[in-house]
């Protein structure tokens, strides 16, 4: 089984990017042969900054290999050591029709929040779905919010297969229900756009003035509290063991436990939870060369199959 996922170094990762897709990438390693990428080629929609562009993408290869990606398991690699893709594109743009790209919501969203609307933006997901193709992935990780996005490249690949015959593999969401969407700390989904996140690799202080920011409702300290409907409790559940998020839950429903000590129990969770991977990121920082190295074997990898996938497609269109 291949399994194929990508995040874009468009900013620091927070705990939604963990949760959500990271954590389950780094898990499939064990069941499955691994491809995860930096997708830089799609960060240029949005960073336009070449010197924030190169520090995001180092910054996301030092955050995964900390977080537990073993190079030796999966193959990790930028998008752009990898320029197949983008000829890929051009082939699926083909049989890509206008209203499946017109129906995405990420196109819809990213413009409504005033990011410019250029074709790179809009055809996006024709990217995405190379990355996805060019591998002949079978499962791919990603949060609840691209999923739309790997229906579209089922539908393009399906379309593919049909008009020129079979030569992409079709591929499977996979996306973890009980943690499909980590809330932020204003009680939304977590995302960098809205400000609202924690970061993974935060400093000490204001991870912990971030946790102590969190919504809560107005329930007073002595009244019991209901765990499942709390931003508090949704974050910790994440990091704790099904007796310790038992034992909040109690104390929850008891009453007597105000907010401020739920979030103080939270903090010296995911504090100390971290620090094997901070710990991991210190030494990695320390080590860039090997860093790039890793980046660059796994490129040789992802190539030579990208290469395959692709010469498979030019010989089905007339292209050879
Ligand atoms: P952001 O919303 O911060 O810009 P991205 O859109 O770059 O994050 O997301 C990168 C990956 O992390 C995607 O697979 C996405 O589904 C996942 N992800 C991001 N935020 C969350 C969240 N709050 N909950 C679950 N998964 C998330
Ligand atoms: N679009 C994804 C995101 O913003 C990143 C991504 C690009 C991706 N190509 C991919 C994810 C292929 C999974 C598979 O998070």
């Amino acid at each position: 089984m291949r399994v194929l996922s990508g995040i874009q170094p468009s900013g620091k990762l927070h705990l939604g990017n963990y949760f959500g897709m990271m954590k389950p990438a780094i898990e499939l390693q064990d069941r499955g042969e691994a491809f995860l990428f930096i997708a830089n080629y799609h960060a240029l929609t949005t960073v336009t900054d070449p010197e924030q562009l190169r520090r995001a993408t180092l910054d996301v290869a030092l955050d995964f290999l900390a977080c537990g990606l073993d190079p030796a398991k999966a193959v990790f690699f930028k998008q752009s050591d990898v320029p197949e893709v983008t000829e890929l594109t051009w082939l699926l743009s083909t049989v890509t029709p206008m209203g499946l790209l017109e129906r995405c919501h990420s196109y819809k969203d990213k413009t409504a929040r005033g990011i410019p609307a250029n074709h790179a933006l809009f055809a996006y997901p024709v990217l995405m779905a190379s990355d996805i193709l060019a591998y002949q992935s079978n499962v791919v990780p990603v949060g609840r919010d691209q999923k739309q996005h790997v229906e579209v490249t089922r539908d393009i690949a399906i379309k593919f297969n049909n008009e020129f015959g079979a030569t992409f593999t079709i591929p499977e969401p996979s996306i973890r229900d009980d943690v499909a969407v980590v809330p932020g700390i204003d009680g939304q989904k977590m995302s960098k756009s809205y400000d609202n996140h924690i970061e993974l690799f935060g400093a000490e202080k204001e991870t912990k003035a971030r946790i102590m920011r969190i919504v809560t409702d107005s329930t007073p300290l002595e009244s019991p509290k209901n765990p499942d409907t709390c931003n508090v409790f949704a974050l910790y559940r994440l990091f704790a063991s099904e007796a310790q998020a038992a034992e909040l839950a109690a104390r929850y429903r008891a009453g007597g436990m105000g907010y401020g000590e739920a979030k103080k129990a939270l903090f010296a969770l995911v504090w100390e939870t971290l620090a094997p991977f901070r710990a991991r990121r210190q030494a990695l920082e320390q080590d860039v060369a090997g860093v790039e190295a890793i980046l660059a074997r796994g490129a040789e990898r992802a190539r030579s199959e990208a290469r395959r996938t692709l010469n498979a497609a030019r010989r089905a269109m007339g292209l050879d």
